[in-house]
């Protein structure tokens, strides 16, 4: 096991499931999933095997961007709970052997933030206004945006306040992602003294670590220079490298993480920051878990990949090098709450890729084939070392909502593009506990802030729990040989490379999955867990996955 000193580091090979509060489970029947409902499943999540819990934003907030809008960071906004409750939440967690992660949002706050209120009240120039980054238009009016960076969600990365009181001219702010989460100035100390002082607040509360959301947007190019390209965060898996965006992964950002790394370590238990930085390439990725910074960043090279074993053999080997040289580990992850789930990005003609949401104007991924290839990919995933997270739904094999209708989608990337992105409401539909009852046991009521697609029936965790073949059965199996083999914290050693297969051993296990569709001979061994039921003896059919152990008795 990982050591730090004389004791394991828990987070090294942990495997973390990412609860989104708002869809994981409603207590109180307002549609709205809150803490109180977390509280409730614990069991459920001890039973599954995983070792901490992320729980996306659950602050005060006006829910412009689903939380990731906050307006007061040392609250819990009341439609999830209260700070007790969270207290109570990060409690019985413990007892449950669960760690806590708390999701941070750094690069802007909600236009509702007492600062950003006061700073729109206050005069250009003043103090109030330095904590954001506010500027003077172009043009002779300042009609014009001050440079021709783009917003995230689509349209200007820049609004201008609307007419001022006392007649002096109006501003524009900065904002990568909605006009509702205005950028704060990275270069200003007193920004950087609130947060550290927000970061404590959680950790005297008991927090386990935090997620740090955009890690790669603190910090902009002095004098803002203009950008030619959308400011997307996602990079295709062609490695190109969108480093010279002024406004990605400047190297300021890290001065900042060295002095959150010494804030966690003045705490005792190993309490640790996980980067989500859409950096390419791996070597850029890396620099965020030098040994004095974050602990961990997500591997989205991982997500991104395409179902094909090259591609997979490739990113691996790339990845565990690159955290190698600065001496990290790697955090495999395949899904989460901006991504349309794997099941369903499996079942796609371009299996793997990452659309921007699917709606029922879309090409309908095949949902058993996405299944069916969801089911083997974890074999990889969780035969890896490292760390992995889990999105909330996966171990059902749930696929997204993809025909959810225009009038519930609540994502600002749909309104900002005019509806030409989908957006990401259908990765973030309610979780299906009970095949019985108006909302599939989210709640009592009925009530859902978005409505499930039927076929969430088939995957509610009722089902599988009775189903011995089940995605839930199979991921509860998988989780316990994991941590039994203590695959997390082994090391990979490739088997001779065969078209369409990734195959590797780790601890004694030896990993098989087969990209291809045809079956595939296996080695001598015996099989501990398959994707899928072994109908011919020694082959392996297409689209499945097996662990092996390497003695044949
Ligand atoms: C991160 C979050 C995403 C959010 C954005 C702006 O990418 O994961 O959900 O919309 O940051 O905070
Ligand atoms: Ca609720």
């Amino acid at each position: 096991m990982a050591q730090n000193g004389s004791h394991p580091v828990w987070w090294k090979d942990a495997v973390i499931y990412q609860v989104y509060p708002r869809s994981f489970a409603d207590s109180n029947g307002d549609g709205i999933g809150d803490l109180p409902g977390i509280i409730d499943h614990l069991p459920y999540l001890e039973k599954l095997g995983v070792d901490a819990l992320w729980i996306s934003p659950c602050f005060q907030s006006p829910q412009g961007d689903a939380g990731y809008d906050i307006s007061d960071y040392r609250k819990i906004d009341p439609l999830f709970g209260t700070v007790d409750d969270y207290e109570t939440l990060i409690r019985d967690a413990h007892e449950h052997g669960l760690r806590i992660i708390a999701d941070m949002v750094p690069n802007h706050t909600s236009d509702q933030h007492v600062w950003f209120k006061e700073a729109m009240a206050s005069e250009p120039g003043s103090t109030s206004r330095a904590r954001y980054i506010f500027r003077d238009g172009k043009g002779e009016q300042g009609n014009e945006p001050p440079n021709n960076w783009k917003s995230v969600f689509g349209g200007s990365a820049w609004t201008r306040e609307a007419e001022r009181q006392d007649g002096k001219s109006r501003q524009w702010y900065l904002h990568l992602f909605d006009s509702c989460q205005p950028d704060l100035n990275w270069d200003n100390p007193e920004v950087r003294t609130e947060f550290e002082s927000v970061l404590r607040f959680w950790l005297d509360r008991g927090v386990d670590g935090f997620r740090i959301d955009v890690a790669h947007g603190l910090i902009k190019e002095k004098g803002l220079p203009p950008c030619t390209e959308r400011a997307t965060m996602v990079g295709e898996d062609d490695d190109k490298t969108p480093s010279d965006a002024p406004m990605w992964d400047r190297d300021g950002v890290h001065e900042i993480y060295r002095s959150w790394h010494r804030l966690l370590a003045s705490y005792p238990g190993d309490r640790m920051l996980v980067a989500e930085a859409w950096v390419k390439p791996l070597s850029r990725l890396a620099r965020y878990v030098r040994p004095d910074e974050m602990q961990q960043t997500f591997n989205f090279d991982y997500l991104l990949c395409r179902w094909n074993a090259d591609k997979y053999r490739k990113i691996i080997t790339d990845s565990l090098k690159a955290m190698h040289e600065v001496g990290a580990t790697t955090a495999w992850v395949m899904s989460n709450h901006d991504s349309v789930r794997h099941a369903s990005r499996l079942g796609l003609k371009d299996a793997g890729a990452r659309p921007q949401g699917i709606d029922a104007a879309h090409e309908q991924p095949d949902e058993a084939l996405g299944l069916r290839r969801a089911r083997a990919v974890i074999f990889m995933t969780l035969g890896l070392p490292g760390s992995v997270t889990l999105y909330q739904g996966e171990e059902l094999g749930l696929p997204d909502h993809t025909t959810l209708d225009r009038k519930y989608r609540q994502d600002p990337a749909f309104f900002r593009t005019d509806g030409e992105e989908i957006g990401r409401d259908g990765c973030r539909i309610p979780m299906p506990w009970s095949d019985k009852g108006p909302s599939l046991g989210f709640n009592d009521t009925g009530e859902l802030w978005l409505p499930q697609p039927a076929q969430y029936k088939n995957y509610a965790v009722s089902v599988e729990e009775k189903d011995p073949d089940s995605t839930l059965a199979l991921y509860r199996a998988l989780l316990a040989a994991r941590k039994k083999h203590g695959l997390g914290t082994g090391a990979l050693h490739w088997a001779e490379p065969r078209d369409h297969v990734v195959e590797f051993l780790n601890s004694g296990i030896r990993v098989v999955l087969n990209c291809g569709d045809k079956p595939i001979s296996l080695p001598d061994g015996k099989i501990l867990l398959s994707s899928l039921p072994m109908e011919e003896p020694g082959q392996l059919p297409a689209n499945a996955a097996v662990w092996m152990t390497e003695t044949t008795d």
